[in-house]
């Protein structure tokens, strides 16, 4: 009976039904027969007795294979391996005096296994299963079903769901219905890169994904659907990040007959009960509010992190006369007091200029400030009106370092914003049970885009401007101010929006405003140009980035913990090997020939 190849064998179910998941047995099940079914977590031999943490999404449970109660059972249980796939039936008994776990759910009890099945083996698995997992993300990512196996991935995708059924379960209740929009598109404009789908019985012609619903969300308010939502992908070929993935997910929302203070009241009464419902957290209400202008001057993004307070300070006027000719010649000049910062080292300052050059700084000026004199590489040329003007301003006192930034605003607020955030993080400013969510406001219409030389939207093209500034676009572009919104949260953009515009010249007008001639309008917009000659309802909407959100509520660190198949920051999927080439009968039949042949694989 105990024959290795014996033991092995794999059986089916063979009628066995599965009683409980392993976080649900308590003490008050003591007694119970049941029946599991889980993986080999772990697996411990000792006094005779074989004990096995049994693992599947919910937890662990604590089986033991006694000789005493069945010996052929626990003899064929040495053959039992990480991973390997089993059905238990056995008897829920209390885990003897001194050996219950507080920490596991099932810690209070054990089961005694009365008979097995091994449902199947598995290969060693290339990293251990657990939560303090030493393997590093792309090995991970290679074998993403292991990975996903881990307690804490799993946590999060409980988390994800429980959060999406609340959200669902509000819009429904608040008359929002879901409604599904094409993912084989024209392009819509939201800034990124379309990623592109070649047509087979349309040669030459491409399908874009959507990198948004927009368009066709707006078309719904027009054919009076009043209320949608759609918990949706959407496909945006940029640069990837922490918080950015090629595909991800949006809760896509819009509303007819609605102003601003309806969309971001309804959108936060959305919020408040996702939090409380998943993870019994409180939001305030209202959530505060900040305009993008204060939110620049202040935090120097306009996603602040609004958790701790150092703010950044403007000098500029301290410096317009200055003999110290970078500081003086800059369009800006903005300084961030870090208390205790003194004690940065030269190694540390030098990590922290590395750090803001990402940005586009070209360097970091800094000031230490001792009891009795400023240690600095610039302070030498700063005469004694500007140092007091700075110890007036910044309320410098020992212990502080003040670091500048000089040079165009843009460039300024992003590299010290970025820094502030650093400092916060650093410095342990940050309480990471607090959740600060805020909206941004009143957010410029138009954004300059250097490198196109021409103006761009800086939300999307279908937003409103405020009242009387579609006038202002005409004078000074960049004065102008839209009608949009977005909803930060622990310094992440979690959702944004706008009330758009709902008659039909405003729109074109806007396009003219964007360089987009009437041609190109027509080619590119025209069914919602022509839609909304046709009775369009004043609208707007909101579309949140599900992924950060449940990213931040599970206290993840990117956005790759929280979505089941992610891809690399280089677009790819290690596990499927996607993108991958393709064959030349498939792109004959697209009509497409590669302009240059992929390099022939390794042999
Ligand atoms: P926006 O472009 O601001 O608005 O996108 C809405 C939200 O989607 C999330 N998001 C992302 N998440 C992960 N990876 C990405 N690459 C990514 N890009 C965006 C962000 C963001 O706040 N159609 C408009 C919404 C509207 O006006 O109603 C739109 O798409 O959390
Ligand atoms: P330099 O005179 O170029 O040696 O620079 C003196 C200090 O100012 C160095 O610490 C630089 O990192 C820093 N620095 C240079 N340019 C800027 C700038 N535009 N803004 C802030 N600091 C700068």
């Amino acid at each position: 009976m105990s024959d290795q190849n014996d033991v092995r064998q794999i059986q089916d179910l063979g009628g066995w039904v599965r009683t409980h998941h392993l976080n649900a047995l308590r003490a008050e099940n003591v007694g119970d027969e049941v029946c599991l079914m889980g993986w080999v977590q772990f697996r411990r031999d000792h006094g005779g007795l074989i004990f096995i943490d049994m693992r599947d999404r919910n937890g662990l449970t604590q089986v033991v294979f006694d000789p005493d109660i069945n010996a052929e059972a626990h003899a064929r249980a040495h053959a039992l391996r990480s991973e390997f796939v089993l059905a238990i039936k056995g008897k829920v008994r209390p885990r003897p005096e001194g050996m219950t776990n507080s920490n596991l759910g099932t810690g209070a009890i054990e089961v005694a296994v009365t008979d097995w099945k091994l449902l199947n083996t598995s290969n060693t698995p290339p990293f251990e299963i657990e939560d303090r997992v030493e393997a590093g993300e792309n090995l991970r990512l290679k074998y993403r079903y292991l990975d996903l196996r881990r307690p804490r991935m799993a946590a999060n995708f409980l988390l994800r769901n429980k959060a999406t059924q609340s959200i669902r379960r509000f819009l429904d209740e608040n008359t929002f219905l879901e409604i599904e929009t094409p993912v084989l598109n024209k392009s819509t404009p939201e800034g990124a890169r379309d990623f592109l789908v070649p047509s087979r019985q349309n040669s030459g012609q491409f399908y874009a994904l959507p990198q948004s619903p927009q368009i066709f969300k707006q078309l719904l308010m027009v054919s009076g659907m009043d209320r949608y939502y759609q918990v949706v992908k959407c496909f945006r070929d940029e640069d990837l990040r922490a918080d950015r993935q090629p595909e991800f997910t949006q809760i896509d929302m819009e509303m007819s007959f609605v102003d601003e203070e309806q969309v971001m009241n309804l959108a936060e009464n959305m919020i408040r009960r996702v939090f409380d419902e998943t993870l019994d957290v409180k939001l305030p209400d209202p959530f505060p509010r900040m305009t993008y202008a204060e939110a620049i001057r202040d935090y120097g993004l306009d996603k602040p992190d609004v958790r701790f307070d150092l703010k950044l300070v403007e000098v500029s006027d301290i410096f317009k006369d200055s003999g110290f000719k970078v500081f003086a010649k800059a369009e800006l000049v903005k300084a961030l007091r870090v208390e205790g910062g003194e004690a940065f080292s030269r190694k540390e300052i030098d990590d922290l200029t590395e750090f803001v050059k990402v940005y586009g700084a070209q360097g970091l000026a800094w000031i230490k400030i001792k009891e009795d004199t400023w240690q600095s590489p610039i302070v030498k040329f700063f005469s004694e009106e500007e140092k007091a003007a700075l110890v007036d301003k910044l309320g410098i006192k020992p212990g502080d370092i003040v670091f500048f930034q000089a040079g165009p605003a843009e460039m300024v607020n992003t590299a010290l914003g970025y820094l502030r955030v650093k400092m916060g993080e650093r410095l342990g400013l940050i309480d990471s049970k607090v959740y600060a969510p805020l909206w941004v406001t009143d957010f410029p219409l138009l954004e300059w885009n250097a490198e196109e030389k021409r103006y761009t939207a800086m939300h999307h093209p279908f937003t409103s401007a405020q009242e009387g500034h579609m006038e202002v676009v005409k004078t000074d572009p960049g004065k102008a101010l839209s009608r949009a919104y977005d909803m930060v949260l622990n310094g992440n953009e979690i959702g944004g929006g706008s009330i758009r515009i709902h008659d039909p010249e405003t729109q074109a007008e806007m396009l003219g405003v964007l360089g987009i001639g009437e041609e190109e309008a027509k080619d590119k917009f025209g069914f919602l140009l022509d839609a909304l000659q046709f009775g369009a309802p004043p609208h707007g909407g909101i579309a949140f980035g599900l992924d950060r959100l449940i990213m931040i509520m599970t206290g993840a660190t990117s956005i790759r913990d929280v979505i089941a198949f992610p891809k690399t920051q280089r677009g790819t999927c290690l596990m499927s090997q996607s993108p991958s080439e393709v064959s030349n009968l498939q792109l004959r039949e697209l009509g497409l020939r590669l302009r240059e042949k992929p390099k022939p694989e390794a042999e």
